[in-house]
């Protein structure tokens, strides 16, 4: 069963060609990360002017990459939230179009469950529950997976996300946009010498990542970080400390097979390395081009919705601030 997955929630228009849930047929991303670091960060009408632009030809590419016609198509996944609403509407509505016109099941997605079915793309014998942590641009979930679509959110942040405190601090020490690549990258020529608070929120799941992120700005204003390779060290390992313990102290704390990391800052090398090692269970992680945002995720959810009977008739809308339950 093969599924054309449709992504424009943010600022990369992808698509992709998944057959039976778990073999990439095809994977196309048009990234608009050059067109949005002039700003500095994403600008919503930047963004969806440039999913106009770019969706049908990506939507194009996928297709010929995959060497299928519509008529080998089952079904068609798009997200529908969370995300820019301008930039989710132009994803919807060319799903539509094609759904319509080609007769084919139209499947809405979400975005953060998808993030989660990117762990598909390398195994699809995958034995539930699981615990997945999802860490990306606007999300720190910690999620307990009990069967298919079935979840029980365990911990979530209260203030900044994961991705999102790496974006700030990388603008704090002028490293530029996207973040978290940046501080990876800078991290590597540093040592994580300056110590920073790590926000344990004894007895919650939930995380917070505001404290580190102005412990950073108060150094910096301050002038006492006279290398921004060391402070984008200390501050990488900080926040990787704090996902990393509390998703470990779940894991031991219920009997499930596997730890399932994904969403864009999974593709953190450090993260996924000190997740390994500490983890008392097997850790899934998707290759890094499948943590950050792709549609070959977004076909793999929609797959087993469909498969669930969970397809969605043509009157299915955008919902900019979807969240997993
Ligand atoms: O999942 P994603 O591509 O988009 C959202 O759904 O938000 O995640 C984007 C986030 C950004 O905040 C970006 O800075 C972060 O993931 N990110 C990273 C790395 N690559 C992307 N954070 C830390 N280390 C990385 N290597
Ligand atoms: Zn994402």
């Amino acid at each position: 069963m093969k599924i054309l997955g449709i992504e424009t929630s943010c600022d990369e228009t992808a698509a992709a060609v998944v057959e039976d849930g778990t073999r990439i047929l095809s994977n196309q991303i048009a990234s608009q990360v050059e067109i949005h670091a002039r700003y500095g960060g994403i600008v919503p009408e930047v963004a969806s002017r440039q999913h106009l632009l770019s969706v049908i030809p990506v939507i194009e590419r996928a297709i010929t990459e995959a060497g299928v016609s519509w008529k080998d198509l089952s079904g068609i996944a798009v997200t529908v939230g969370p995300g820019l609403a301008g930039s989710l509407l132009v994803g919807v509505n060319v799903a539509k179009a094609i759904a319509l016109s080609q007769g084919l099941p139209l499947i809405g997605v979400n975005h953060l469950e998808a993030h989660i079915y990117a762990n598909w793309l390398g195994d699809d014998s995958i034995d539930f529950p699981v615990v997945c942590l999802i860490v990306s641009g606007g999300h720190s979930d910690l999620v307990l997976m009990k069967g298919h679509g079935d979840y029980v959110v365990l911990g979530r942040t209260r203030d900044d996300a994961a991705g999102e405190a790496f974006d700030k601090a990388a603008r704090i020490l002028g490293l530029g946009y996207p973040g978290g690549p940046a501080i990876e990258r800078a991290s590597k020529e540093g040592t994580a010498s300056i110590p920073l608070p790590r926000a344990w929120l004894k007895g919650s799941h939930d995380f917070s990542f505001s404290g580190v992120k102005t412990a950073l700005l108060r150094l910096v204003e301050a002038g006492k970080v006279s290398s921004v390779a060391d402070a984008a060290a200390s501050f990488q390992a900080a926040v990787i400390e704090v996902l990393v313990t509390k998703t470990v102290a779940v894991a031991r704390g219920r009997r499930v097979k596997k730890v399932l990391l994904s969403g864009g800052v999974a593709s953190n090398g450090l993260l996924r390395e000190q997740l390994i090692k500490h983890s008392p269970l097997p850790v899934l992680v998707p290759l890094p081009v499948l943590c950050t945002d792709n549609a070959a995720m977004i076909a793999v959810c929609g797959y087993y919705r469909l498969w669930a009977g969970r397809a969605d008739s043509l009157g299915l809308d955008v919902v900019p601030s979807l969240k997993l339950t």
